[in-house]
């Protein structure tokens, strides 16, 4: 970037990168729009689609903006319970139509467990909502690729899906603030022409965000990287008692078991030891920990202390015997 180009405004909907991202998707790049990291897109489909006293539908949990943002649109939110498995349970469509949901959030894989939904199920759950489908796949780029995952076709079949990508999580590069939406050009269009501000992305990050997708190959061993790491640390963390769901994400959500003690007072032993985990003190979250996967020497030194926090806790440092 020169510094002429710092004394111009930046191509206002980013175009270059917009070309770049619809040709990456096999989609056009009318059907592509380019924000201030992922969270300016929820807030983009919420005051563009949603009208102050509609109702916006989540999914529990998920990520907490998603009722943040319902509460400044002034929006009641209706909240599904995820099932057991974190699945969507079936009847949630009923509910959210019943409840004449605007836009219904998805997040694909789920945060924080990392359980990633079929596109079949998506395209079903599609069809059956009236509502706007908001498909966030912030994390979508630990998918293990031989599962084949690809949700972008969705856009072309259902007018009601907008897909969240975002440079964060997979590129690394959350101080960016770099993210995108992928949809029908009717959705896209009313965002990109009414409620975006009109120099939404600068040209410093329109630059950097097309350099990170051009040498995607590099971030994709990365993704590689953590897969390999998800699975080692899946399985320590089973033997030293905490399960964990499969995940397709880049953290693991283990649940801490009681002989082992509270998952928050875990948490907490964690970081006085220099470990940062993530304990959600709410609902079926209040016995679990997020540990991200890191790099091998990471999950060797959260292997290691998780070892003493636990025997700390627990004087056996086992799981009781069945009586
Ligand atoms: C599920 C989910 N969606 C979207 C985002 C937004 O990320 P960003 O605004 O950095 O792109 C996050 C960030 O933590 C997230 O966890």
């Amino acid at each position: 970037v020169t510094a002429e180009q710092l004394q111009h405004y930046p191509p206002p909907i980013a175009d270059g990168f917009r070309a770049l991202a619809a040709s990456i998707h096999g989609v056009e790049a009318q059907q592509v729009i380019a924000t201030n990291g992922g969270d300016e897109l929820l807030r983009l489909a919420v005051s563009t689609f949603v009208e102050p006293g509609q109702a916006v539908g989540v999914l529990e949990p998920s990520y907490s903006l998603y009722r943040v943002l319902a509460d400044l649109n002034q929006s009641p939110a209706v909240r599904v319970p995820l099932a057991e498995d974190w699945s969507c349970p079936a009847d949630a469509a009923r509910t959210f139509n019943e409840a004449r949901a605007k836009l219904v959030f998805v997040t694909n894989p789920h945060a924080p467990s990392g359980r990633l939904t079929p596109v079949v199920q998506l395209s079903a759950l599609a069809g059956e909502l009236d509502a706007l489908v908001v498909v966030d796949e912030a994390y979508v780029d630990f998918v293990d690729p031989d599962l084949g995952h690809d949700a972008v076709p969705l856009v072309s079949n259902h007018e009601n899906v907008l897909i969240l990508r975002t440079l964060s999580k997979g590129y690394s590069l959350a101080g960016l603030r770099f993210g995108y939406g992928i949809g029908a050009p009717g959705i896209i269009e009313p965002m990109l022409t009414k409620t975006r501000d009109s120099y939404n992305v600068g040209v410093v990050g329109q630059r950097l965000a097309v350099a990170a997708l051009e040498s995607r190959d590099r971030a994709a061993q990365t993704w590689e990287a953590v897969r390999r790491e998800r699975t080692r640390l899946r399985e320590a963390l089973a033997q030293l008692g905490l399960d964990t769901p499969p995940s397709q994400s880049n953290f693991l959500l283990a649940t801490v078991p009681d002989w082992a003690g509270h998952a928050r007072t875990l948490c907490d032993a964690l970081e006085d030891r220099g470990v940062l985990v993530r304990h959600f003190d709410q609902g079926c979250l209040r016995d679990k920990l997020r540990i991200t996967v890191g790099t091998p020497t990471d999950t060797d030194r959260l292997l290691g202390e998780l070892k003493t926090c636990i025997a700390a806790a627990s004087p056996i440092g086992a799981p009781p015997e069945p009586s």
